[in-house]
């Protein structure tokens, strides 16, 4: 499904606004991760891309922890924003814009928006009553909690009474609008079980939901009541359109959504997905937007098959992970070990084994070895065929010319786990190949030929299977097109012009016998388990 849009060849993708009660855990570099891949796939392909990242900054959770701390709310939100920048950068992501919710252009916006829907009559003042996870930074049906009064999702926290004044957003007055929409348009919430739950919920009748509240102070005043305090996720989910604004634009809504709108993709957990599917275009209806195009709700990562979460504090440390293993390490892990949509596990010592198998063996020595007998047999340390003499069928020839197709469906599907496998069976692939083949032996009979047309298709596929990497393992897949004789850095497209076009680059047969190879060397390092694990 091509969900660029066609007519202005742009591609915007949002990953949540992280709260900033805590350091990032293992579980928003997921997503970040995730968006960060499929962003760089799209420039791949010559779209202009805006990721956009950020985070989420008001609210009692933040208030209460920066209390608990002793902190003034900004200050705490600077410094905990601050992890999440350099999270990013550690792992490599490459987002066009961070919003944090505190910026005063984000208030302009809020603002604006707020007066569009309060002109559509959507706003008004009722009493709330119910219990509140304030983890959640949601109400609950008393029927979803577990016993002691628990959060189902934050199964260690308490919901908390309340009983208070609040304006209300209209909610229910669009239930017919938000049903005829999401039959109109059946793709917006993905993967289908994540849709069926919306489904659910939806048809058991929609209810009108509290947008302010009192007694809390740390968030934007209600525009037209400043005793109350916005909702945080009222405010957070607009950060979203504040992101859009140029740095030099008059903050206005109409400038936020001039060129990017409506976005093309909200990429978020399956915790959070009534926000992003049914309050948020609800909103976007009352406020007379188009609606984005597609919300995808991956799953949860657990820790040794335990759930993991900021609030259960089993985290996995990302910057420990990343220092230690480094980032095309754990953005590999987590894309090809696990189906996005569903949850999945972060285990040690099957984290070493896939990186070794994978990375170390399957793609490093297969490289390695390669230029080596390359060096070995072949004179200047240059091949002299090119594709025009391999036959269709040879047999990683006949792969890794439909390779392409499948690569891009899986990745705009966004089954990570599935475009990876698929590149996989071509390096496993050549793999065998070269064994079956056994250069070594061809070239004591002195069958020079023979040898070479080995020795380019097994170079081809690694070359190949780098590219249609290169999304998920960026600094890998430009180390291998180095030795492979090209000086393309995959961490520096430019904007303007692709150095590396997924037209060409994704086919079979680019390398030629003008290639300078450059010097063999081991592309990931084998990881040795530590002796304790
Ligand atoms: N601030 C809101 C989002 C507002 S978007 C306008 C929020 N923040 S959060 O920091 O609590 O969560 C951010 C994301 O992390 C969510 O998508 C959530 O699903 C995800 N995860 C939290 N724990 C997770 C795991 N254990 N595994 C995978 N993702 C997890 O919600």
């Amino acid at each position: 499904m091509n969900l660029v849009n066609k007519t202005k060849n742009t591609f915007a993708l949002t990953t949540p606004l992280y709260y900033v009660n805590d350091v990032p855990h293992v579980g928003s570099a997921y997503t970040t991760m995730a968006a960060d891949v499929l962003a760089r796939f799209h420039r791949l392909l010559g779209h202009e891309v805006l990721l956009i990242t950020g985070t989420d900054e008001h609210g009692q959770k933040i208030q209460r922890s920066a209390e608990s701390l002793g902190k003034a709310p900004q200050e705490f939100c600077d410094q905990i924003s601050a992890g999440f920048y350099s999270l990013w950068d550690l792992l490599n992501i490459k987002y066009d814009r961070f919003i944090r919710t505190t910026s005063p252009r984000h208030e302009a916006i809020v603002k604006e928006f707020f007066e569009r829907v309060w002109a559509a009559g959507d706003i008004y003042q009722g009493q709330q009553k119910g219990w509140y996870c304030v983890s959640c930074e949601e109400f609950k049906e008393e029927r979803e909690l577990l016993e002691g009064n628990l959060c189902p999702i934050h199964t260690n926290k308490q919901v908390e009474w309340r009983d208070e004044q609040n304006y209300f957003f209209r909610l229910s007055k669009y239930q017919t609008q938000l049903e005829d929409f999401y039959q109109s348009q059946p793709d917006f919430i993905q993967p289908e079980s994540r849709r069926n739950e919306v489904m659910n919920f939806v048809n058991q009748g929609l209810q009108d939901f509290s947008i302010s509240r009192v007694n809390v102070d740390w968030g934007f005043p209600v525009p037209v009541d400043a005793k109350h305090t916005l909702y945080v996720w009222f405010d957070a989910l607009l950060g979203y359109v504040t992101a859009l604004l140029e740095p030099e634009a008059e903050t206005t809504l109409e400038n936020a959504l001039a060129k990017w709108w409506p976005i093309n993709l909200h990429l978020i957990g399956k915790d959070i997905l009534r926000f992003h599917a049914v309050y948020w275009p609800a909103m976007l209806m009352s406020a007379d937007l188009p609606l984005p195009q597609r919300v995808f709700g991956h799953g949860f990562l657990t820790k040794d098959g335990q759930k993991m979460g900021k609030s259960l504090g089993n985290t996995v440390d990302p910057v420990a992970l990343v220092q230690q293993y480094g980032s095309d390490a754990v953005r590999y892990y987590f894309l090809k070990e696990i189906e996005f949509g569903k949850d999945g596990d972060f285990n040690e010592v099957r984290f070493i084994n896939v990186l070794n198998a994978d990375l170390a063996n399957d793609l490093g020595n297969l490289l390695n070895r390669t230029l080596n007998m390359v060096k070995k047999y072949c004179a200047n340390y240059a091949l002299s065929i090119t594709n025009e003499n391999i036959t269709d069928d040879n047999p990683l020839k006949a792969i890794g010319v439909n390779l392409e197709q499948k690569v891009q469906k899986s990745y705009e599907s966004l089954a990570f786990n599935q475009a990876c496998e698929v590149v996989l069976s071509l390096v496993q692939a050549s793999n065998k190949f070269i064994d079956d083949q056994a250069p070594w032996t061809l070239y004591k009979q002195g069958k020079q030929q023979e040898v070479e047309k080995v020795l380019y298709a097994v170079l081809e596929s690694v070359r190949l299977a780098a590219y249609l990497l290169s999304p998920v393992i960026p600094n890998i897949s430009s180390d291998i097109y180095r030795q492979l004789g090209w000086e393309i850095d995959f961490n520096q497209q430019p904007e303007s012009a692709v150095t590396a076009p997924f037209a060409t680059h994704s086919q079979w047969g680019l390398l030629s016998n003008k290639q300078q190879l450059g010097q063999p060397q081991p592309i990931f390092k084998r990881i040795e388990p530590a002796k304790n694990s």
